[in-house]
Order: C-alpha cells, then structure tokens, then sequence
C-alpha cells in the first residue's frame, strides 16, 4: 500500500446526447512525501485526476484512497473537511481575490485550520517578504503564483495539489516556483502533485505518472530526481 491509491479510478462526464470518458480504469500509487509529476497533452485526463485527488470532483467507479481513507466513498461533508485540513491546491491561473491583499489572501486560507503556519512567515519563505501588503493587480505572474502557493501550505496541508503551476509563467519564474514546490517536499515533508503537459519538467519528479487518452500510460521512477537548475525548456 502506497500512500495514496488510486485504483481502477472511472470518471465519465456526461452532456446531453455525449459521454466523455476523462479517467478510464486510473491506478497508481504516490509514496509520502514524494516529488511527483503527472504528464500528458492536453485532455489526457490529468486535471480530472487532480480535481478527484483533491476532493473537488468525484469519481463514478475505483477507489481512491489517501492515508488509508477511500475518498471516493465520502459524502460532501466529509470532503468538505478533507478539503479543508488534507489538501492544497494551486491552479495555473492563481485564483486569487483581486481586492484583498497577498496576506489577506493567504489569511483566507490559514484561517479555516487551527495549525496554521504564520501568514506572513509563509509569504517571507517563498520571496514575497516586501510584497506582503500589495494586491495581486500589482504583482507579476511569477509573484502572484508565489501568493497562490503561499497560500496552499499556509494550512499545512499534507497533500500539495497542483495544475499546470508554471502555464502561464516564463521559463527563469517557473523555474523559481518549481524550486517552491520542490522545497515543500524536501523541506517540509509534503506530498507535492504536478500536474504539466510539459515534458521537461518531468526529471526533477521522484515518480512520474504518463497519461495518454484517459488512461496512465506508464509509471515510471526516478531513482536521483534532476536538479531544476539543470532542466531546460
Ligand atoms: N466538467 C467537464 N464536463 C465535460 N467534460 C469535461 C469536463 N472536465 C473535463 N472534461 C473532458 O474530459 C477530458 C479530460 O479533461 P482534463 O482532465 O481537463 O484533461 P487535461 O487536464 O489532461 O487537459 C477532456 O476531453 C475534457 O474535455
Ligand atoms: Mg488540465
């Protein structure tokens, strides 16, 4: 048993007339406080999978299980809670409230979990220690993504949740989150998930997970994880 188990994972979405099959028989597994990266093009299924991990969506057949808990079999109450104290998420285009500052939108998180790490402490780790009172409208993309993380481990979550994290970013301030990310997991002991249709991020990962038309195409491991400094794009 790994950590988190997803086995024979199914998740159709139905519209009208169609259904699309997102996740076909997913299974995997992630050990604690892994760097890993989901890879594939764009419809592969990977977001679904991310959003199931996270409890924002739920799957129609398969176990997920995390922690020894099948989350697939929660009800919205449960996922509300795990949401909440289990899992943070970051999203490719920030999300953050435009008219509350990087700490305020950081104390929006840290404020629904009682062990919550100091917002500002969290903003100073990852670079933003003179920005902490600007609004996102006068932060750049790469800053803004840092208030996103920032946010996310600001409830110390056990589980880092993210969706093509450096998308909208250039390559020298995707570079600087990844290193984020990867310091939650060295650092901290996180369990850090990538989601990325980029390949050359893959390296840096300790598991990489190919998915290819709803399905995991290949798991493969990387026993001595690439330095990010060394991955180009
Ligand atoms: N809410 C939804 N309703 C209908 N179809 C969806 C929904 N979310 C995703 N899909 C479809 O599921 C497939 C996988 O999507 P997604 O998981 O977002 O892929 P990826 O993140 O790898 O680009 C795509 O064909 C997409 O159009
Ligand atoms: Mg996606």
């Amino acid at each position: 048993m790994g950590y988190i188990d997803v086995i024979g994972e199914t998740k159709r979405y139905v519209t009208g007339e169609t259904t699309i099959v997102a996740n076909n028989e997913v299974t995997f597994s992630i050990e604690k406080g892994e760097l890993v990266v989901i890879l594939g093009a764009s419809g592969a299924g990977k977001s679904t999978v991310l959003n199931i991990l996270g409890g924002m969506d739920t799957c129609n057949k398969g176990q997920v299980i995390v922690d020894g808990k099948d989350i697939a079999g929660y009800d919205a109450r449960q996922l509300t809670t795990y949401r909440r104290y289990d899992v943070g998420f970051v999203f490719q285009f920030y999300n953050l409230v435009a008219n509350l500052t990087a700490r305020e939108n950081v104390e929006l998180a840290s404020e629904i979990v009682d062990d919550a790490a100091d917002p500002v402490q969290t903003l100073v780790d990852v670079g933003l220690g003179d920005r902490i009172d600007n609004f996102p409208a006068q932060l750049s993309g790469g800053e803004q993504q840092r208030v996103a993380i920032a946010r996310a481990v600001a409830k110390n979550p056990k589980i880092l949740l993210c969706d093509e994290p450096t998308g909208a970013l250039d390559y020298r301030t995707g570079k600087q989150v990844l290193r984020i990310l990867q310091d939650q997991c060295r650092k901290n002991g996180a369990t850090v998930v990538i989601v990325t249709h980029n390949a050359a991020i893959a390296p840096i990962a300790d598991r990489v997970i190919r998915m290819h038309d709803a399905r995991v195409q290949a798991v493969q491991t990387n026993d001595i994880p690439e330095d990010i400094e060394n991955v180009e794009w």
